[in-house]
């Protein structure tokens, strides 16, 4: 099954570009996050269930498409998945956010959550994940894991960036998780850097390096 999407749109990659560059500036890189955020939301809600109601037009009566059930659950990764997750939540205004925070333990390397609040009815509503960056792919399964364990079932992973390593240990943890990018680059660096990738997102998003 083909679960990563790549969204290959030129305007969607001329932005990207924009943003990798180190001579861009903090307020430009926000903006353009923002902007490619509600883009990969448009990618990775198209399979939203509609349902009809009727309306009436100034011309006529109609059936008319409308989302069903409750709306989509945000769920950046804090600190740089929130300027991905504004994007989304210019498009979809009803949704709602699970903030997930995650630091790296220095002793196992791996993860571990230092704050999460969620909606609490994720069993009923599709929940996306968002993290510009995804690199080893760690983040990604332990906040995908707390999600999973607090009673979301359809879960989907958005970033801008993908490196190889980090989609291989996604799709080994999940394997039938739709996963949306902008790219996907060449490999981690020894610091599990993304090459070419574009640095730390976190620092450019809010001009902290
Ligand atoms: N996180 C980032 O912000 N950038 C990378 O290249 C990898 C992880």
């Amino acid at each position: 099954m083909v679960t990563v999407r790549v969204l290959d749109h030129p305007l969607v990659q001329h932005k990207l570009t924009l943003m990798r560059e180190e001579t861009c500036p903090s307020s430009e890189f926000r903006r353009l996050l923002r902007e490619i955020g509600g883009l990969l939301c448009f990618e990775a809600t198209r399979d939203l269930r509609l349902s009809t109601r009727s309306i009436r037009t100034p011309v006529a009566t109609t059936e008319a498409p409308c989302l069903v059930g409750r709306p989509p659950v945000v769920a950046p990764v804090l600190r740089a998945g929130l300027g991905l997750a504004d994007g989304m939540l210019d498009l979809v205004t009803e949704a709602e956010v699970a903030h997930i925070g995650l630091r790296r333990d220095e002793v196992t390397h791996r993860p571990e959550v230092y704050f999460m609040k969620a909606p609490t009815d994720l069993e009923s509503r599709t929940t996306i994940v968002v993290d510009p960056m995804l690199a080893t792919g760690h983040s990604a399964v332990s906040a995908l894991t707390m999600l999973k364990e607090a009673g979301a079932k359809d879960l989907r992973f958005v970033c801008l960036v993908a490196a190889p390593e980090g989609l291989g240990t996604l799709q080994a943890a999940f394997p039938s998780l739709p996963i949306v990018t902008a790219s996907i680059d060449e490999r981690l660096d020894r610091n599990a850097y993304i090459v070419p990738g574009l640095g730390d997102a976190g620092d450019r998003l809010y001009g902290t390096e």
